[in-house]
Order: structure tokens, then sequence, then C-alpha cells
């Protein structure tokens, strides 16, 4: 397991350029997260989270400092990073094991019908979605939907899995649900996972460390904060442990001073 590094974020800044006018959203990032580290991204609206993670994915450029994965600078989009939208992004006329299967057919080019539906049933199951497998988007709920996202981010076993807000439009009863899920995969397959969130709760019981980002334009990091709360984590089961409460007090108070600075 490589240790710090894996993912490696260096002097980046970020400006956006819209009708003449210059916008400077980033301002010096520097960060490094291991392999197998969850990590999450945490500020207020506007901050730049998701530009952030979408130049880790490669959708958004970066043209100051670097990014590199395991040692590459990361220009494009690839393979080795798979990424879950916010508003699922599945294509509607295709059942779910078919938007599965979609992913696969773009990847995995050599490999047999056979060998991309075990990898398919395989993630479906780890998902709970073994049962919609032949339904359509519009037939399955939100939080369903969000769980195809996250299975077909998974089947080309990228290397980083990147979430924003990946249970953002959801009730607290799915969503609560679906975290403990995606701590119960995690724990599984120990990726690497760069999450976007608004959530302090779901940041500390989900990560090992917890990116605190400043109010923009010219956003940068405010504080890394290390989450050291035993695995495997269950929403119930943490809620009334002192170092969540001293951890929710403390993002809590950073995050209402970042708003109104
Ligand atoms: N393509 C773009 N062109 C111009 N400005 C942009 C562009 N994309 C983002 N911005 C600006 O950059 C800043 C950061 O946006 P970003 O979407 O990364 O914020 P965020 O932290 O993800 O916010 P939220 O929590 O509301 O999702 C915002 O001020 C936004 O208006
Ligand atoms: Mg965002």
């Amino acid at each position: 397991m490589k240790t710090n590094g894996f993912v490696e974020i260096a002097r980046v800044k970020k400006t956006f350029k819209t009708r003449g006018k210059v916008f400077e959203a980033l301002d010096e990032i520097n960060l490094q997260f291991n392999e197998g580290e969850f990590i999450s991204l945490i500020g207020p609206s506007g901050c730049g989270k998701s530009t952030l993670l979408n130049m880790i994915a490669g959708i958004e450029s970066c043209e100051v400092g670097t990014i590199k994965l395991d040692g590459q600078v990361i220009k494009k989009p690839g393979v080795e990073r798979g990424m879950v939208f916010q508003n699922h992004a599945l294509f509607p006329w295709m059942t779910v094991y078919e938007n599965i299967m979609f992913a696969l057919d773009c990847v995995k080019e050599g490999a047999t019908k056979e060998e991309k539906d075990e990898i398919a049933m395989k993630y479906l199951e780890l998902v709970k979605l073994t049962g919609a497998k032949d339904k359509k988007p519009r037939e399955i709920s939100g939080g369903m939907k969000q769980r195809v996202g996250i299975a077909r981010a998974f089947v080309n076993n990228p290397k980083v899995l990147l979430l924003d807000e990946p249970f953002g439009a959801l009730d607290a009863l799915t969503r609560g649900s679906l975290q403990d899920e995606l701590e119960r995969i995690w724990e599984e397959e120990q990726k690497t996972v760069v999450m976007v969130t608004h959530d302090v709760e779901e940041a500390i019981l989900l990560s090992d460390r917890i990116v605190v980002m400043s109010h923009g334009p010219k956003a940068n990091i405010r504080a890394v904060i290390s989450v050291d709360i035993p695995r495997p984590r269950q929403k119930s089961d943490i809620m009334d442990n002192q170092e969540f409460i001293k951890l929710r007090k403390q993002l809590t108070n950073m995050l209402s001073q970042e708003s109104i600075a």
C-alpha cells in the first residue's frame, strides 16, 4: 500500500474566465492522500469543492500546479478514477443491469460476456440491487439510483472513487442506510475515496481525514482533521461516541465561521 502521495495535489490554483471577467476560485491547494484512505471535502457553498473534485477526475483542466495519481499527472478523465455524480447520470432507456454492463463494455474490451456478467452481478449484489436489475431508472427510487451509480463507478476497479455529494438529495433514512452501506463496501474494497459533502456527521462517520476548505474566492485549505474513531462504524453506534461529539462541534464551529467570514 502506497502511503502519502498516492493522490498528490501540489500548488493548484483555479481561475475561471467568463465574459471577460476573471474569477479566482482556488488558491494554492496542497494536499496528499494515502492509498486506501477515505477523504471528505467539506466547506461553504461555492468554495470550490466540486471544482477540485472535477480536477482530480480530469473533467476540469488544471493550468497552475499539478495533480498526480500514483505518480502520473492527471490531464483528462480515465478509468482508474470512478465518479459518482449527484444527479445519478444513468441512461434512462437502459435497465439497471444494462447501465452497469455499458460501463463495463466501454472499458473491458477483451472480456467475454460471461466475465462481464460476473463482475456486474458481483457489484449489483454488493449494493443490494440484484432483485431490481431489470428495472429502468424511472422504476426505482432515488436511493436505488444512487446505488446503481456507486456500483457503476466500482465495476471497472478504479484506483480512486470520486463522489460529489452522493447522498445530497435523499431523505434522512435512506441517506443513513446508504452511508452505512458505503462504509461496509469501503471496508471490503479498501478503495481510495474522495467525497464532497455538506453533512458534518456523514463526513465523520465515513472519513479517515476531513479536509475543511475556506470560503471563496481564492479558497484554500483551512484544516485537515483526522478522525480517530474505530471501524467498522455504524451511524446508530457512533452518535454518542465522545470523539464523534467533539469533532462534530469542532467542524460545525469552523464551518459557521467560514460561512459568515
Ligand atoms: N465553469 C465555471 N465558470 C465560472 N465560474 C465557475 C465555473 N465553475 C465553478 N465556478 C465558480 O467557482 C466557485 C466554486 O464552484 P464549485 O461548484 O466548485 O463550488 P462548491 O464548493 O462545489 O459549491 P456547492 O457546495 O454549492 O456545490 C463558485 O463561485 C462558482 O461560481
Ligand atoms: Mg459542488
